[in-house]
């Protein structure tokens, strides 16, 4: 065998690491080693950088818990998310488009009935959404759930909370004619965590590390393909500049406001200003009749 040499190493690699029986993961690792040696000879970093990045990557895995996930913060910044989410979700035209999940959604939430507010004693202004989640025929989807998280009024996520009480999310589900209606308080713009490494790098750069005001939505239904998405509130300072790449046109929605009297959809008086947002969610349905015009 040949010396190893700068010129000749990444295909000394390269050749060794055919050595995977399993091909998805010889094709994975090819790739993977390719890239990596080509950003390594085009940065050529020193030393002590490499042990830098190295250290930021071990810290970054140090932050990780089952409530804060710090790389999935990472993919989130650079764009990686964005794109996963894009190559998995080639839906057809008209079907609701779907958005990171960000790292804040935890399962298992509470199952609340139509109307019930889901914000519990959270500040912020009561929000009331309601819609129908219908597939690409127009044909209501019986019993779909929403599973639904968000901030409250003061931009925190309950991971982000001192206390264990299930904070600001809940799952709902559509009736027969496919309609939903829950209430929460509106959420507002957040900076994404800047106590960790992915704000230690954010903090070098002049991006904005804030998000426009959104209410995650995971939408299933057996026989469709599942929608993971946000509701922006339209008119938001930082739509543009989402510091994740999340906002899609389709889904910026109007927060109608109403004064303090007005009956709400769930039918209860609501005595202080409160905002109304009305959504359609539209599923494409996993059988091959709806999944032959998917957009490339
Ligand atoms: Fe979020």
């Amino acid at each position: 065998m040949a010396y190893v040499t700068e010129q000749n190493l990444t295909d000394v690699v390269l050749e060794r690491w055919k050595a995977i029986p399993d091909p998805r993961l010889r094709q994975v690792m090819q790739s993977l080693i390719k890239h990596l040696h080509g950003f390594v000879r085009e940065v050529e970093p020193t030393g002590k950088e490499w042990f830098a990045a190295i250290d930021w990557l071990t810290r970054t895995g140090k932050m990780c818990d089952e409530k804060r996930q710090e790389f999935i913060l990472a993919s989130d910044v650079l764009g990686v998310s964005m794109l996963v989410d894009a190559i998995n979700n080639r839906l057809t035209t008209g079907a609701t488009p779907t958005t990171v999940e960000g790292p804040f959604h935890i399962p298992n939430s509470p199952e609340f009935g139509s109307g019930e507010n889901m914000a519990k004693e959270a500040p912020g202004i009561p929000c009331f959404v309601t819609g129908t989640v219908r597939d690409l025929d127009g044909a209501p989807v019986k019993g779909a759930a929403l599973d639904v998280w968000q901030t409250d009024g003061e931009g925190i996520y309950e991971a982000q909370q001192d206390h264990h009480d299930v904070w600001m999310r809940g799952v709902f589900r559509t009736g027969a004619d496919g309609s939903y209606c829950l209430r929460t308080v509106a959420p507002i713009g957040y900076t994404i965590p800047m106590d960790g490494t992915v704000g230690e790098l954010m903090a070098r750069t002049d991006i904005s590390h804030m998000r426009p005001a959104h209410i995650h939505f995971a939408v299933t239904a057996p026989g469709h393909h599942p929608v993971i998405t946000h509701l922006f509130q339209k008119g938001d300072p930082y739509i543009e500049t989402d510091v994740v790449y999340g906002v899609k046109e389709p889904l910026i929605t109007d927060f109608h406001k109403k004064p303090a009297g007005a009956k709400a959809p769930n039918g209860e008086t609501v005595n202080e200003p409160f905002y109304e947002v009305h959504y359609d969610f539209v599923l494409q349905k996993t059988s091959k009749a709806q999944l032959k015009g998917a957009a490339s």
